[in-house]
């Protein structure tokens, strides 16, 4: 893994989405899972990274 993976890893492996695209997506006001998923396509396939992708939006909109 390369440190640009190390700091803004993979999230959503089907849409190939980032830590970095979710966060900027929720500082922007994306503030429920389907927000998100409406923008960014995130979690829409298999669905495995749903759990993390909502610990992120609590974590980011706490931030
Ligand atoms: S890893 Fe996100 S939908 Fe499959």
């Amino acid at each position: 893994m390369n440190k640009f993976d190390q700091e803004n890893p993979v999230i959503c492996f089907c849409a190939r989405v980032r830590l970095n695209d979710i966060k900027s997506a929720v500082e922007s006001g994306c503030t429920s899972y389907r927000e998100l998923e409406k923008r960014l396509g995130c979690g829409a396939s298999c669905g495995s990274c749903v759990r993390e992708i909502e610990d992120l939006i609590d974590r980011f909109t706490q931030e």
